[in-house]
């Protein structure tokens, strides 16, 4: 990967109005946002998928899309699930197996295996998370986000050396994969991630959500 990605994992956040204000302010501070250098990349909630699109396709905004999961049915019968193919028709990305979906909706590797398999086979690019360097990376995962779940929305993120060590335990076994690093990453603290080796950018929660902070992180 020749730039670093920078993900907004806006979790459940924002209405419809506030997610205009957001990208409303990115459109007034595009000069800051230096597409030539990362991939920036924003993942709402589905219900804001399309109006996202909108946005960013309307301001020419140097932004992709990601959804923040996916069925792991194919289109059918599956009452309040959103397949690949309809997330296709709005984002490039999805994020597969965040530790808050197998916490809270008890998702398992079973089902991230069907998520990965369904996502890839419609040419959305995969972004496996996984939480620590022996979780399994399932075909069709080109992207795998490192998120020790001590980390996520505490305030504490990993140590850069032990996510060095987990990346080269994870490039060993999956050589292929573009690794990223997840876990209250700020402002303040993410120069000291910048420089590990294999890091190919960050999913960021907690520190994406106002667009100023978002606009410094990835100003570094
Ligand atoms: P955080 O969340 O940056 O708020 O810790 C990261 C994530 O869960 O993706």
């Amino acid at each position: 990967m020749d730039k670093k990605i920078f993900i907004a994992n806006w979790k459940s956040h924002k209405t419809k109005d506030e997610a205009i204000a957001f990208f409303e302010y990115l459109k007034d501070n595009i000069s800051k946002l230096d597409p030539s250098s990362k991939e920036i990349v924003i993942a709402p909630p589905f219900t804001l998928l399309s109006k996202s699109r909108h946005l960013i396709d309307k301001y020419k905004l140097p932004i992709k899309l990601c959804a923040q999961n996916v069925s792991s049915f194919p289109e059918g019968a599956y009452t309040g699930e959103i397949n690949a193919k309809q997330v296709k028709e709005f984002a490039e990305y999805v994020i597969v197996g965040h530790s808050e979906r197998r916490k809270y909706l008890h998702e398992k590797d079973y089902d991230i295996e069907n998520k990965v398999r369904e996502a890839d086979e419609v040419g959305l690019q995969v972004i496996q998370c996984v939480q620590d360097e022996n979780s399994p990376v399932f075909k069709g995962a080109k992207i795998v986000a490192f998120e020790p779940p001590s980390a996520i929305g505490s305030g504490n993120p990993d140590d850069p050396q032990h996510i060095a060590e987990v990346f080269e335990k994870i490039k060993k076994d999956y050589p292929q994969v573009n690794l990223l690093y997840g876990g209250s990453v700020a402002p303040e603290n993410i120069n000291q991630f910048l420089e590990i080796d294999n890091l190919s950018g960050f999913l960021i929660g907690g520190a994406s959500l106002e667009p100023d902070s978002f606009i410094s992180l990835l100003n570094g």
